[in-house]
């Protein structure tokens, strides 16, 4: 069994009377432990691909299944307990709550499954120290550098345990030195502890390093150019 398995899936976009075509029959596997970029030019898809994977949105046509569990027309509820589940998802912009400090955004998922504060506490703790932030826990976002948020979002994408962790461009808003560390972290994660990432990324040195592409144009994967 795959962790991941798409078979023909497609997506389109409603947009008032017509419909935006965004994937179409789109078949792909994702094994355990793999480090996999999706990439192809801007609109070609990448991001819907994601939010598919990352059940922020449902196909309009084909199967997904995902570390066993078939998703087909849950509805939205089941849809966020599902992802709760089994995904981390670390977006381009962080999307940190403003208002909590770096320990209350991590905790936040472990808080929404129902876990006690002291747990939730506990395992934050831990994910913040294994990204390198053992110091800022009390900081809010608008107290840290970009690094440091993105840091703070890779926490929180691991706290649960994800079965996958989702990461759609995760170093275009950062420099290249942060950027570099950031790889880092994720490939570290990827290497001693078997987190399976798949990131969106126009980023050669985030292509350069992973262990399989997937390229994407006009929403189809294009075969001859993945290894
Ligand atoms: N919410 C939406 N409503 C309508 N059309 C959309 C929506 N989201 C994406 N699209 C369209 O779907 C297609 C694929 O978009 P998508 O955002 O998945 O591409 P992408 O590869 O992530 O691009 P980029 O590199 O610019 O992030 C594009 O034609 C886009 O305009
Ligand atoms: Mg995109």
């Amino acid at each position: 069994m795959s962790l991941v398995e798409c078979r023909g899936i497609s997506k389109n976009y409603k947009l008032g009377e017509t419909l935006v075509p965004a994937l179409s029959d789109v078949s792909i596997n994702i094994e355990k432990g793999e480090f996999v970029a999706v990439w192809g030019p801007s609109g070609s898809g990448k991001t819907s691909l994601l939010n598919l994977v990352g059940l922020l949105d449902t196909p309009s046509a084909g199967q997904l299944k995902i570390a066993g569990e078939t998703i087909s027309t849950q509805d939205d509820s089941s849809l966020a307990v599902l992802r709760n589940k089994l995904i981390g998802f670390v977006f381009q912009n962080f999307n940190l709550i403003a208002v909590l400090s770096a320990l209350e955004n991590v905790m936040l998922p472990l808080q929404i499954r129902g876990e006690s504060p002291a747990q939730a506490r506990d395992k934050a703790v831990s994910k913040l120290d294994a990204v390198g932030l053992a110091t800022l826990y009390k900081s809010r976002p608008d107290q840290m550098s970009g690094g440091q948020r993105q840091r703070v979002a890779i926490a929180r994408a691991l706290v649960t345990d994800p079965a996958i962790v989702l990461a759609d461009e995760p170093t275009a808003n950062l420099d290249s030195v942060t950027s570099d560390q950031i790889l880092a972290l994720m490939r570290d994660l990827n290497q001693k502890q078997n987190v399976t990432f798949v990131f969106s990324t126009h980023d050669p040195r985030l292509l350069a390093s992973v262990s399989r592409k997937i390229r994407l144009q006009d929403g189809q994967i294009t075969p001859e150019e993945n290894s």
